[in-house]
């Protein structure tokens, strides 16, 4: 059976052109990209996503409670018959409502090694904190901030000289190789889950 992925961003896409390339490939054979949407109508990730010929949506945060726009987002999930949901820099927490329609078929991607710096600028959290090793983990969606049972990760060393910008960029090539691998997994469903410890 094949399934049916929808992804969410709110900006630049890069992870979603990750997976979007992963599954063109036949790296993800069971896996179809059937939407892309986004919260925001001017996120770069979207004319990625056009120029691929992949269908998207915009469903506007702004003007509504987080409720009335996660029901709308599930509508159009649901619409499209989707199996698995992917965050893909997806900016806003979802409502329990969304979490409870989908249970561990969300996925989201984190620019660190979690439960280390969750939330904003985790990679800028890493760099003040002091820390040698930092990474990206690939977690189920739960109905905390960046809490959910973690599917795989990948370390990163943090160098002396390093800002933001040059630690932020070798985190997000090893995003887009650990985003597809954990997904594949999650979809072949090779995984055993005994509380939140997730073997693959
Ligand atoms: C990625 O680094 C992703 O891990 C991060 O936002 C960036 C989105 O980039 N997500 C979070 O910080 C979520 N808490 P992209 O739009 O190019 O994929």
């Amino acid at each position: 059976m094949t399934s049916r992925i929808a992804i969410l961003i709110s900006g630049r896409g890069s992870n979603m052109l990750a997976l979007a390339d992963a599954i063109e490939r036949g790296e993800i054979p069971r896996a179809e990209l059937a939407l892309v949407i986004s919260d925001h109508a001017h996120a770069h990730g979207l004319t990625h996503a056009h120029t691929r010929g992949i269908e998207t949506l915009v469903i506007e945060r702004e003007g509504r409670t987080r409720d009335a726009h996660d029901t709308e987002i599930i509508r159009a999930l649901e619409a499209h018959d989707i199996h698995f949901i992917c965050l893909a820099g997806y900016m806003r927490l979802l409502s329990p409502s969304f979490i409870n329609a989908f249970p561990n078929r969300i996925l989201n991607i984190h620019p660190s090694l979690l439960p280390a710096f969750p939330g904003l600028h985790a990679q800028r959290q890493a760099l003040d904190y002091g820390v040698k090793v930092t990474g990206c983990t690939v977690h189920f969606v739960d109905e905390g901030l960046d809490s959910g049972a973690i599917i795989a990760q990948t370390c990163v060393p943090v160098l002396d000289d390093d800002t933001e910008e040059t630690l932020s960029a070798r985190i997000l090539a090893e995003e887009h190789k650990l985003y597809p691998r954990a997904l594949k997994q999650i979809i072949d469903a090779k995984f055993e889950m005994q509380d939140r410890r997730i073997r693959l």
